[in-house]
């Protein structure tokens, strides 16, 4: 996206990058969507591509990649040990984050895995800014909890705090106070705090829970999958960096954390992951795992295609008009629902838009599980698919009760460089139509329900018929229209 100004009263965002390869979509008909929608459990996971038209499930591997990086991995060298496609990663590291250690993992969750087999013990505390589904279940297996530690606004959905992301240094302090700085394995920040609606943490702040964690001997994690959205918004948001390169802000990151790890189907643009350090002790705890649950030091269970296009693209990830379209397209997405009193959640962050279910579908108790409930309608009005960020993606209690997540988010993921306006358009009109009809919107409950990260294969029916109601009313205002 540019710097252009329009001569019209609107601001739009501009791509600074054309099409080069598409991919068909398809839209099936409502009935059709009303099929899928049982035949996958009401759960957005399990639908088929084939009956999904625009796929806001995530921004994780489905990112655009570029004919830089499409011509990069034609050049990758296999060879098992020794692999000049691994030194080129390794070198790209060194450059942007001056972290000399690098360990390749297959994707974030694996860093996160191996994070927690080797600093966290039972009954260890691990505070953050906040959870994230996996980081948060590779620590309880361990025998260890997430502290979650922010300012208040983080849970608002509304609110004007550039930085909802942020950790509350004081709170930290008492935190560790509390359980003792060797009870804490390591503090995490996430950058661009997904779970919260894509919130950026400031420099300002890492800066202060870094020297927090310095003086009571903790490492400080840095979670960078979501890092490209968050040095947009230090750039945009945080005077201090309005005219620092995008370069200087990864370094700004880097240079106040002990760690970082980051999931390369986010941050890079492609499918893998990495853990990179400059603390030898660290580094040699979890180096000792890799070949053990990843693959061999050189490729980390990735295929060295991916790890090439990863180069690439975490170069590209230093350019403000290739990082900008994300953050860009999705103000647009959430002002435009704002326009039309549509709940959500604001400041828009990166990652995509987060409709406020708790507000959308009011109707609905959380035992009913609002988000879940608004991601299978939205699919019924559309055809879109989107990810459910609420009490169904918590975990129940050992006694059975439900944790009722503190917000109850349907997320619309706008993967990078993948949609055009229009398609967000069309996101806005049906999401408009399915506002005007919340009220024949129901609850859903569980039919199949795992125990562990429920919310990826759990199936669920609705409480009622009000889906065929749903479509009812879709064929009576929209005709024959798909
Ligand atoms: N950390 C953050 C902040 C993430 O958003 C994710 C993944 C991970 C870690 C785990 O990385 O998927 O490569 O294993 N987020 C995806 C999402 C799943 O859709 O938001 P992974």
């Amino acid at each position: 996206m540019s710097q252009v100004k329009f001569y019209g009263e609107s601001q739009y965002p501009l791509e600074m990058h054309k099409v080069k390869v598409v991919q068909k979509l398809n839209l099936p008909t409502i009935d059709r969507r009303l099929e899928a929608a049982f035949e996958s459990g009401n759960n957005t996971f399990l639908l088929q591509n084939k009956d999904v038209f625009l796929d806001m499930l995530t921004d994780s591997g489905v990112n655009a990649m570029s004919d830089r990086q499409v011509a990069a991995m034609n050049i990758a060298d296999d060879s098992y040990a020794g692999s000049a496609t691994h030194t080129r990663l390794e070198e790209k590291i060194l450059e942007i984050f001056g972290m000399k250690l690098f360990l390749p993992v297959h994707q974030g969750r694996a860093a996160e895995h191996l994070l927690a087999k080797a600093f966290v013990k039972q009954g260890d505390v691990v505070p953050m800014n906040y959870h994230f589904t996996t980081t948060k279940a590779h620590i309880g297996l361990m025998g260890g909890s997430v502290s979650e530690i922010h300012y208040p606004e983080a849970l608002q959905v509304n609110s004007d705090n550039p930085f909802k992301g942020n950790m509350s240094p004081e709170l930290l302090k008492k935190e560790i106070k509390a359980n003792g700085a060797d009870k804490i394995s390591f503090v995490r920040l996430e950058a661009g705090t997904n779970l919260i609606g894509g919130q950026p943490i400031s420099i300002a702040n890492m800066k202060e829970i870094h020297s927090i964690c310095k003086v009571n001997k903790i490492p400080l994690v840095l979670d960078a999958s979501l890092l490209a959205d968050n040095m947009y918004f230090i750039k945009v948001r945080e005077k201090e960096f309005k005219n620092k390169d995008i370069k200087a802000i990864a370094r700004a990151f880097a240079d106040n954390c002990d760690l970082i790890y980051f999931s390369a189907r986010k941050l890079g643009h492609a499918r893998g992951g990495g853990i990179c350090t400059n603390d030898e002790k660290m580094y040699k705890k979890l180096r000792d795992f890799i070949p053990l649950y990843e693959g061999f030091l050189t490729y980390g269970g990735m295929s060295v295609r991916e790890i090439e296009a990863i180069t690439v693209g975490l170069d590209e990830s230093m350019d403000f008009n290739m990082i900008n379209q994300g953050p860009q397209f999705i103000a647009y997405f959430v002002d435009e629902l704002q326009k039309r009193g549509i709940p959500v959640v604001t400041p828009a962050g990166g990652l995509g838009c987060h409709l406020n279910a708790m507000a959308f579908l009011d109707h609905i108790p959380q035992s009913e599980y609002p988000a879940g409930a608004l991601a299978t309608a939205l699919y019924l009005a559309s055809g879109i698919r989107g990810m459910e960020r609420g009490t169904m993606s918590e975990e129940r209690k050992p006694d059975g009760t439900e944790t009722y997540s503190n917000m109850e988010l349907l997320r619309l993921a706008l993967p990078r460089r993948v949609f055009t306006l229009s398609q967000v358009q069309y996101a806005i009109d049906r999401i408009t139509w399915l506002y005007e009809n919340r009220k024949l919107i129901g609850g859903l409950k569980f039919t199949d329900e795992p125990k562990i990260l429920r919310f990826f294969l759990g199936k669920l029916a609705p409480v009622s018929d009000w889906q065929k109601k749903l479509v009812a009313k879709f064929k009576k205002d929209f005709g024959d229209s798909l």
